[in-house]
This record gives structure tokens, C-alpha cells and sequence, in this order.
């Protein structure tokens, strides 16, 4: 008798430990108990990563292999917008660099003879005269508007085969940088401001006034599209932006060339090196998504990677379009690019750098 009321505790113990296994493992839902701990696992192994970026300090000492197989498991992870921490950027920086009132020269912040110190040298300064006036801006294209949901689209060979065009077509606005080609599914059509190197004018355009049309045919690829062009960066860049703009004004009107405020670069240099960014000039690609925390509702980041193998280690070019890289004395891409990381992992923008899905935006 006790032996079999032994065997029946027994078997009810079984069963308790059973029925519990099973609610703790079964949710209501269709999920297998496999699936729910792989899931529970996977959350935990996104904070700890989320952590991990949202510190991550240089890009020197790289592991890279790892760094792109925790990168690749990261962004597989659920994306968090954290909209306290993008007020709080957009707070520092209206505060520091503002974007809002100064990113271009127009009529309204510019005066006639003023005298405008150059980004990088401000020993050097440039007199506005009345006839460069006359072709400023009255305002800032977009007038002190919020702009919505902005694509910032760098010119990564990551985009290539990437089929990210019509989730970038569908942003409410869309930067782009160089006058990169937009021909393609990778990469979009959308643009509403894309920027001009004056290297670009200086080196393909030689005789822009004698011979305009080349010229003028590329940008007028871009639409309505402002071309913003940092004409007082370096004395060199002032005489070729305004070649590009004497040709440009009377027969695109439609089509504003706008010149960077170089006091607004200069500020937007110093914020980010306060922050440790340690580069002889920020790249403009850098300088415009800040604006675009500034100005923009949310920001989406494309085309922003600067290592030669994507997520799954296969070669890169350097851009979709080409392979020349960047100016390394100039710029430092990688240590940019961990400054980007930390703003995802924070929620303040969301970076692109895997293949877009055929059904999203
Ligand atoms: C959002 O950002 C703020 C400011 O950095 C931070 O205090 C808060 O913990 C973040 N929220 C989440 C859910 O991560
Ligand atoms: C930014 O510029 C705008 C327009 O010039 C001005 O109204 C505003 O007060 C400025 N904001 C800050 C924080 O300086
Ligand atoms: C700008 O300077 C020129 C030459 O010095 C002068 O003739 C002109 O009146 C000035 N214009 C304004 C608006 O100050
Ligand atoms: C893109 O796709 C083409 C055709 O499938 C392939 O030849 C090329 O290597 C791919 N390029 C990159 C960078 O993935
Ligand atoms: C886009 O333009 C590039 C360079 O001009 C060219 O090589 C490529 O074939 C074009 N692609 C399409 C889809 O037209
Ligand atoms: C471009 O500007 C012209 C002239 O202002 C206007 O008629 C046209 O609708 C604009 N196009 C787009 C796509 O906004």
C-alpha cells in the first residue's frame, strides 16, 4: 500500500514538474519552448551588443572580423528609436552649430562688403560682394521647416546590390554628396540636396564657362535639388563655386546653388571634436547628418561604410560608383563611422548597411 501511494506521489510529482515545464516554455502563442529560449537568449545578446556599440570607443585595434559578425548579429536586432535621446542631440546641436538659422549663406544672414573668415583659415576672408549677393539664397530652401523622415545616402560600395533605392525614394527628404549617380535600384532617385566638391568642378569641369553644358546636364539629373557646395572651406574652393554658380543661376533657377556657411562647419568641427573625433576636418558626409539631427524628424543613414568587405566578408568597392577612397591625410572614415554606431545603438539614427527587403519601406 505505501509502495503504491509512493508510485501515485510519484507520478503526480512528474506530472506538476511536466504541466510546469510546459508553461513556462509553451507561450499561448504557435512558439516551440526551442524557440521562446532562443528568443529569450537573442534579446539578451541584443542589450549586451546595444551596450557594447553605444561605448564602443575608436576604431583603432579593430578586431574586424568579429566587429562585423557582432555587427551583422546587432542589427538583426529589433531597432529602438529612443526619441528622448534625439531631442537631446537636436537640442546640443541647434545649441552649438544651428543649422536652422546659419547652414548656408543667404540673404537674410549675409550682408553686403561683409567680411566672411574662411572654415579653415580664418585669417583668410572673404568680402561678399554685391553681385555674389545678389545670387544668395533670400532663405535656406526648406525656410526653418521640420523636414520629416530624411535618407542621408553616402556613396559606400555597400549600396551596391543592396536594392535600398525605393526605401530611399520613399523618405520624406534625401541628401546625397559629390553629385554621386542615382541611375540605379541601389541607391534611389529622390534628391533634394546633394553637395558639389569644388575639387569635382576643378578637375572635371576645366572650362566650365567656355563649355557649360557638360556641366549643367549633370545636375539637372537632381531635379529641383539644392546643390550646396563649401565654397569657403580652403581660398582654393571660393573662385570655382562661384564659376558653378554664375553658370547655374540664370538657366537653373529652379535649382539653387547654395554656398555652406563656413562659420557653421567651423562650429559643427569643434563640437564633434570636443567629442574626441580627432581628424583634420570633419567629411561632409559626417558634417550632413549631423544638419540632419538637427533638422530632421528622424534620420536614416545609407551608404556609410568605409571598410573594403561587407558584413559577410566579401570584397567591397570603395564606392558604389567607383574605387577611389578618400583623402586619409583629410579624413578619418572608420573612426566617423564609430561615432555613427554609438548614435544607433543610442536610438538617435538608424544606420542601413544591410540589404533593403523588396516589401519595406
Ligand atoms: C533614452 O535616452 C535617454 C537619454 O540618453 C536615456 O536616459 C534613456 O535611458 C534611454 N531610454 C532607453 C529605453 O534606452
Ligand atoms: C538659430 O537661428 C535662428 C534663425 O536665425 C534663430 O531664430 C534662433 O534663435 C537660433 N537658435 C539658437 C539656439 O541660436
Ligand atoms: C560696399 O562697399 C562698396 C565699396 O567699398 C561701397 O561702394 C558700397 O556702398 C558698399 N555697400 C554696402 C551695402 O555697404
Ligand atoms: C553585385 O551583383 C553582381 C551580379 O550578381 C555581382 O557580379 C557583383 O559582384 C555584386 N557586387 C557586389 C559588390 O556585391
Ligand atoms: C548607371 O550609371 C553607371 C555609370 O554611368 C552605368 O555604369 C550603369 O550601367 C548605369 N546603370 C543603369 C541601371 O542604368
Ligand atoms: C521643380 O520646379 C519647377 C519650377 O519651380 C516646378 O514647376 C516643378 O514642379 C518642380 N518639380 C518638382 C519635382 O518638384
Amino acid at each position: 500500500m505505501a509502495f503504491l501511494r509512493w508510485i501515485f506521489g510519484l507520478l503526480m510529482a512528474l506530472i506538476v514538474v511536466y504541466s510546469v515545464c510546459v508553461m513556462f516554455y509553451y507561450t499561448p502563442e504557435t512558439h516551440s519552448s526551442r524557440e521562446a529560449m532562443t528568443e529569450a537568449l537573442q534579446r539578451l545578446r541584443c542589450a549586451k551588443l546595444r551596450r557594447k556599440f553605444s561605448g564602443i570607443p575608436t576604431a583603432r585595434r579593430l578586431n574586424m572580423k568579429r566587429f562585423t559578425q557582432e555587427l551583422d548579429d546587432f542589427l538583426n536586432c529589433l531597432y529602438k528609436p529612443n526619441t528622448t535621446e534625439q531631442e537631446l542631440n537636436r537640442m546640443r546641436l541647434q545649441f552649438c552649430c544651428n543649422a536652422t538659422g546659419s547652414i548656408f549663406l543667404t540673404k537674410r544672414n549675409t550682408a553686403v562688403n561683409q567680411t566672411i573668415p574662411y572654415e579653415t583659415t580664418i585669417k583668410s576672408t572673404y568680402t561678399m560682394n554685391p553681385d555674389i549677393h545678389s545670387m544668395l539664397p533670400e532663405d535656406v530652401p526648406w525656410s526653418g521647416r521640420r523636414l520629416g523622415r530624411c535618407a542621408v545616402v553616402g556613396s559606400g560600395g555597400i549600396l551596391k546590390n543592396s536594392s535600398c533605392g525605393r526605401e530611399i525614394d520613399s523618405a520624406d527628404f534625401v541628401i546625397r554628396f559629390n553629385l554621386a549617380y542615382i541611375n540605379d535600384s541601389d541607391v534611389g532617385l529622390k534628391t533634394d540636396l546633394i553637395t558639389i566638391n569644388p575639387s569635382q568642378i576643378k578637375h572635371e569641369y576645366k572650362n566650365l564657362e567656355e563649355n557649360p553644358d557638360p556641366f549643367v546636364e549633370r545636375v539637372s539629373v537632381y531635379g529641383n535639388a539644392s546643390l550646396a557646395i563649401p565654397a569657403f572651406a580652403y581660398t582654393f574652393c571660393t573662385e570655382l563655386s562661384i564659376r558653378a554658380l554664375r553658370v547655374l543661376h540664370p538657366v537653373r533657377p529652379q535649382q539653387p546653388v547654395v554656398f555652406f556657411s563656413p562659420e557653421y562647419l567651423r562650429t559643427l568641427d569643434r563640437f564633434w571634436k570636443g567629442r574626441g573625433l580627432k581628424e583634420v576636418r570633419l567629411s561632409t558626409g559626417f558634417a550632413l547628418i549631423s544638419t540632419a539631427l538637427e533638422l530632421c524628424e528622424s534620420v536614416h543613414v545609407y551608404g556609410f561604410w568605409p571598410f573594403g568587405n561587407d558584413l559577410q566578408e566579401n570584397p567591397l568597392p570603395y564606392h558604389y560608383y567607383n574605387q577611389f577612397g578618400p583623402n586619409r591625410h583629410m579624413h578619418s572614415m572608420p573612426e566617423e563611422f564609430v561615432r555613427l554606431l554609438q548614435l544607433h545603438s543610442k536610438g538617435a539614427l538608424t544606420l542601413h548597411l544591410q540589404p533593403c527587403s523588396s516589401d519595406e519601406p
